[in-house]
Order: structure tokens, then sequence, then C-alpha cells
């Protein structure tokens, strides 16, 4: 009976335990606040979280680099000022919000947490839109675990 017990707490503890760790994607991965473009200035690729860092004047964002027609990595195009999928043409702007071609839906975002240099959190973004940064902001966590869905314009 010892045993049995033991071993369902152990499997009960590690289902309990999160899957992914932070720093890897699937998990929060830490960005320098100071990391995120200028308003105005291009998106940023983080590859280590397979995510844009952008911000715009309602704040920041981090859209999931995956394209949401059928997948596709795509990119930002600097002289039409757009994200751009080499494989289908879909094209999106810089917040993400759809603007042509078949994919079905603005792109995907995650969820943002901002702290300031006392760990203490200042800023967060449960729902994918953009995080106003504080002016003490210094390090922002992107939930990569924690995908919001763009918008569908159908
Ligand atoms: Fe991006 Fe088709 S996968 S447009």
């Amino acid at each position: 009976m010892a045993l049995f017990l033991a071993e369902t707490t152990g499997i009960s503890v590690l289902f309990a335990l999160p899957r992914f760790r932070e720093g890897e994607f699937g998990g929060k991965i830490t960005v320098n606040a100071s990391d995120f473009p200028k308003v105005n200035d291009p998106p940023v690729a983080n590859n280590q979280g397979k995510f844009w860092m952008v911000t715009t004047d309602k704040g920041v964002l981090a859209l999931y680099k995956v394209c949401t027609h059928l997948g596709c990595i795509y990119a930002w195009d600097n002289l039409a000022d757009r994200f751009a999928c080499p494989c289908h043409g879909s094209q999106f702007q810089e917040d993400g919000a759809y603007i042509a071609g078949p994919a079905p839906r603005s792109l995907d975002k995650f969820a943002q947490e901002a702290y300031n240099q006392a760990g203490k959190l200042v800023a967060n973004s449960d729902d994918g839109s953009p995080m106003p940064l504080p002016s003490d902001a210094v390090i922002v966590k992107v939930n990569t675990g924690k995908k919001i869905l763009g918008k569908s314009h159908f």
C-alpha cells in the first residue's frame, strides 16, 4: 500500500511540474526591456523564443514567428513596412494585424510581464495586447507557453 501511495504521489507531482523550464521555448523567455525597438523602428527577432519584439505607440508586443496560414516562418519586410510570409503571400501590420493573403487571422501573440530592478511586477499583458512599458521596467518575461490567437477576419 505504501509503495502504491508513493508511486501515485510521485506521478502526481511529476504532472504538476511545469513541462517547460524558464528560458526555453514553451516557458518564459526573459529579455531586457531595452532590447525592444523604439517606436517606428523595425521589429527585433528573438530566435530563442520564436517571437518578434515589436514596439507600437500603445506598448510592446511579442508576436509568434509562425504564420497563421499554414505555419511558415514569416519575416519583416523593411521596404514594405510590414510582415510578409514567403509561402503564400500573407501580410501583416507591425502589430500583427492581418492585411492580405490567405491567412485566416492576425498573428498570434504571447503574454508578457515586465519587472523592475527590484523584481517587482510593474506591467503585464495576459491577453497579448500591447503592454505599455513603465520607465522603471528592466526585464520583460515573454510567456511562450501562453499563446493568444490572432483575431479572425472572417
Ligand atoms: Fe504564410 Fe501560407 S503559410 S501565407
